[in-house]
Parts: structure tokens; sequence; C-alpha cells
């Protein structure tokens, strides 16, 4: 598979106008994709688990009006938000190859999270994996396959070019991104399901999300991406992380609990160590953020709990618990770590199944 696998051949129909909605998730990646080439392209293979609270819910309205330039209006919450549009106009420019019907639509997309807009949990995975969901399905229509399936491959493919963790936004529960030697059907191009067994440890993983600081960052997921092609330890970390996944492999069929806290800790900090080792270097975390790590690493050590923690590109900490552990984890955050959050918020979340058609 390559790109011109996504090129599609003529549109059979025609769609005067219309209306597709689709919900997608977030996703918090195990090992993680920090550094990129080409088009959206990643350096190293990530694993991510499909969340199921936290989503994106878009429509997507058109109506034919052919034109040389691409023309739509997005909405946050039923309101304009003209600040999102440079973003979208930038995402239609580049996947126009691929969905050569962009330009003979008028768009309106409205669009709302199911978390909070300040949140400081990023909206460009679930967002862009709803509206790449939106797109595909009407060309599905256009193309006359109103009765298949939408193609998620496709959907996937679609989503990355628009942000790249957003590829692995499309199904779930656990989600490979990044060609990698050990994952058959892994691809730079697309998240693929992991197709390996997994153990009932993993299933209905709870994922409680601390809400640290809920500003805008002071140093984009872009920017950061970038600092990787001049980072001197870009090349062992991009091996780290391939070793880390195939470390998983077995760890995942077996359930051995200690050993996933540890790939998914050292991911995390070796996330950070890279945007502390950048030039320019920058931190992301904040003093709650490390005084939430350590707080969990003495829970762990003195109750033996499998709880653990990761990070996004962010302050926000993803404390990360099986199931069973629910009650007793929920009491320790709620005495000892939501203090930390601003206005004692957290987002409570589970392991999730991928997008839904509205
Ligand atoms: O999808 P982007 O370009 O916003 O990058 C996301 C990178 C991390 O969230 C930090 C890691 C990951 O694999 O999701």
């Amino acid at each position: 598979m390559n790109e011109a696998h996504f090129i599609p051949s003529q549109y059979t129909q025609t769609l005067e106008k219309g209306q597709l909605s689709w919900e997608a998730p977030s996703n918090i990646a195990l090992v993680k994709y920090w550094g990129k080439y080409g088009e959206q392209l990643p350096k190293n293979a990530s694993i991510s688990f499909t969340l199921q609270n936290c989503n994106t819910k878009t429509s997507l309205i058109f109506e034919e009006k052919k034109s040389e330039e691409f023309d739509f209006e997005v909405y946050l919450d039923g309101k304009r938000e003209a600040s999102f549009e440079p973003k979208i106009q930038k995402f239609f420019e580049r996947v126009f190859v691929y969905l050569p019907f962009l330009k003979d639509y008028k768009f309106k997309i409205e669009t709302s999270n199911s978390f909070p807009h300040s949140s400081g949990i990023a909206s460009s995975a679930s967002g862009m994996s709803a509206l790449a969901l939106c797109l595909v399905d009407l060309e599905r229509a256009l193309s006359g396959a109103e009765g298949s399936a939408v193609d998620l491959k496709k959907a996937s493919f679609i989503a990355r070019l628009g942000s790249g963790s957003a590829c692995r936004s499309i199904e779930g529960d656990l989600i490979v991104w990044g060609d990698h030697i050990q994952i058959p059907g892994s691809s730079n191009l697309i998240g693929v399901k992991y197709p390996f067994e997994v153990h009932e440890n993993f299933k209905n993983y709870q994922d409680t999300i601390l809400l640290v600081d809920k500003g805008e960052k002071q140093v984009s997921s872009t920017v950061g991406h970038d600092l990787m092609h001049e980072h001197p330890f870009a090349l062992e970390r991009f091996k780290q992380a391939n070793e880390n996944l195939s470390k998983l492999i077995p760890i995942l069929k077996s359930g051995a609990l200690s050993e996933f806290i540890k790939i998914v800790e050292n991911e995390a900090l070796s996330l950070h160590a890279m945007m502390l080792t950048s030039m320019p270097y920058f931190i992301l975390m904040k003093p709650n953020t490390l005084e939430i790590i350590n707080r969990i690493w003495t829970f762990r050590a003195r109750t033996n709990s499998n709880i653990c923690f990761t990070l996004d590109a962010g302050a926000n900490v993803h404390v990360l618990y099986p199931l069973l552990e629910k009650e007793t984890v929920s009491i320790f955050i709620k005495q000892e770590l939501i203090q930390f959050c601003k206005n004692g918020e957290c987002i409570e979340d589970q392991v999730g199944f991928g997008a839904v058609k509205n």
C-alpha cells in the first residue's frame, strides 16, 4: 500500500446537498510518536488506547457549489470559530488530491467536544478523525457505494494528514501506527488494529485524566516534532520506541502489569526528556505534574497497586489502572491527587472501541 492507493477514481453519483455526522474519540499513546518526516509520517511506530468519553461530534453540512477555492465555515458549539479555519484550509489543501470533490461543495462544519474546550486535552485527534470520517463517508456516497461500509483505512489516512495521532482515533481498542517489523499490517500511512492476543487485564483499562494545566501550551506539537530533526538523541529515541513496542507484545499477551507499567512510564518520561533536551529546550510539565507522579509512585510502593501514569504533550497526567482497582484508585485520586488539578477537575475515561456514525 502506498499513497496512490487512496486517490479515488471518478465519482459516479451527484449529490446536491446533505448532512453527515460522526462522533470520534481521543486516544492516549502508550508508546509515543514524537518526530516525523515527509507528509505527516512517523519516525517510529506507536501504540495507543482509544478512549471512550473524550470525543468530538462533527456534522458536515454540504451543498453543491463548484468553485476554484475551498468554501467552508467552522462552528464550535454552535458559534462560528474562525480561528479554526486556517488549520482546516491547510488540511483541505493537503487532502485535496485524495478527496477531489472538496472544491465542488460549500461546507458547514459543526463541531463540539465532550470535554471542556479549555481543558488542555488535545481535541485535534478526535476532531480530525471525526472530520475525516465525515469526508470519507461523503466520498462513499459520491462513489455509489452507499450500501458498503465506510472505508476506515482511508479515514485513518486522511485523519493522519490533519493531525498525525488522529489516525489512531478511528477504531479501538488498541491501535498501532507506523511500520513495525513484528506487527503485520502496520504502516506509516494509517493506524491499524493491534493484531495480537490481548490479556483480560487490559480490557476496560481506566484512564483518569488529571487536568493540571488548562492553558495554551507554550510550545505546540508541530514545533516539538520539528525540533526532533536536529535532536542529538533522535535516532536513539526512535529505536527505543520501536523496542518498547516490541517489548509490549508479550506483556499485552501475558497480562504482566508490572512490566506494562515500566514501559508506559518510561515512554512518558522519554517523550518529555526529548523536550528537555531539544534546542531550544522546553518544559511542558508543571510542578504539580511532578507532585502527582511522585504521589503515584509512593502509593504504588505502599499498596502494590498497578496504577501508573502517562503524559501527552502537556502538563496533564493520564492515570492508568485496571478496572479491578477502580474503587481504591478513585479514593486515592480524591484524597491525594485532585488537589493538584486546576479547580479540582479531572475526566474519568476508559478504553473505547472507536468512532460511531450519528
Ligand atoms: O498528533 P500530534 O502531531 O499532535 O502529536 C501527538 C504526539 C503525542 O501526543 C505527544 C504522542 C502520541 O503518540 O500521541
